[in-house]
This record gives C-alpha cells, sequence and structure tokens, in this order.
C-alpha cells in the first residue's frame, strides 16, 4: 500500500476521480520511467500536504494536481509526442473538463503546471505550488530511473563477465 493510500482524507477527496475509467488510462502510459497514473499521485499528494500546511484551497489542489497530466498517448501524432511538454496541458486541460466540473483555479493548475515551457504563468499561489512540485517530483522520478537503468546495466555486465570467468 502506497503512502497516499493510506490517508484517508485525501483517498476521499480524489476518490470521484479514480472512478472514472478514461482516466484511469493513464495507468498505462510511461511516464518517466514510471505510469503516468504514478507520478500523477505523487504530484497531487506532495501538493495536497503542502497547501493543507499552508491553510490553502487543499481539497481543489488535490483534485486538479491529480488531473494536471490527464492525456494518453494515443491523443498525440508520434511527431506531437515529442513536442508534448509544449501541448499536454491544453489537451489534459480538455480532457479534465469533459470529465469534471472544475473551478477556475482547477483550470488554472492544469493549463499552467508546465510554465515556463508555456508562456502563461500560473495565477494562483495553488498552481504555482503545483507547477513547482511537479518539477521537483519530476527530477526525482528521471534521476531514478537513470539509476535504476544504470545499475541494471552494471549488473548485466557483471553477471555477463561472471558467466566468462566461470567458463575459463
Ligand atoms: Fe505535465
Ligand atoms: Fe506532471
Amino acid at each position: 500500500m502506497n503512502y497516499f493510500q493510506k490517508d484517508c482524507e485525501y483517498n476521499n477527496i480524489v476518490n470521484h476521480v479514480l472512478k472514472n475509467p478514461k482516466f484511469l488510462e493513464i495507468n498505462n502510459c510511461r511516464h518517466h520511467g514510471i505510469t503516468r497514473l504514478e507520478h500523477s499521485f505523487r504530484v497531487s499528494y506532495f501538493s495536497y500536504k503542502i497547501t493543507k500546511k499552508l491553510r490553502l484551497d487543499y481539497k481543489n489542489t488535490a483534485v486538479a494536481a491529480l488531473l494536471h497530466d490527464f492525456f494518453t498517448n494515443d491523443q498525440f501524432s508520434k511527431k506531437e509526442l515529442r513536442l508534448s511538454a509544449f501541448r499536454h496541458p491544453k489537451k489534459c486541460l480538455e480532457n479534465a473538463s469533459e470529465f469534471f466540473s472544475l473551478s477556475d483555479m482547477q483550470k488554472d493548475i492544469i493549463y499552467s503546471h508546465m510554465f515556463p515551457l508555456i508562456p502563461r504563468p500560473p495565477r494562483y499561489l495553488e498552481s504555482w505550488i503545483v507547477s513547482m512540485v511537479d518539477k521537483v517530483v519530476a527530477a526525482y522520478e528521471f534521476t531514478l530511473s537513470y539509476y535504476k537503468l544504470y545499475f541494471s546495466k552494471i549488473e548485466n555486465m557483471a553477471a555477463i563477465a561472471m558467466l566468462i570467468l566461470v567458463r575459463f
């Protein structure tokens, strides 16, 4: 069980999002070496904890942060996917608006989370927090995935070296 699954209040806040089958499709998409759903949970949960501590609108923040990367890879062509860092916020906002009723602040959180890659800065403190949490979480996930890749290569090389040594 993950740390966010143990938090009853958090789970009650985001529960309605997790019942949406279209949203759950992001669990099939790779994102920073993990699934897009795992990444979204991480961003949502840390944004929830920070905004709650700061007595901000943590409930709407938790939901919008969970929806901030609500897109599936088949919604972009291969060429577009390479530029998805610039384009996905608009698509995520379209997807989230189609299935959920969002406040202006939630729309802003989703649309502006890639600032400064998209030119419009966040308009709410909650949006700034989600945007920063997303960057920190992404850096952590990238580092972890490269670390795993690097060490799996070393492990493979060590296994091959052992096999060669055993043969001689
Ligand atoms: Fe994103
Ligand atoms: Fe993200």
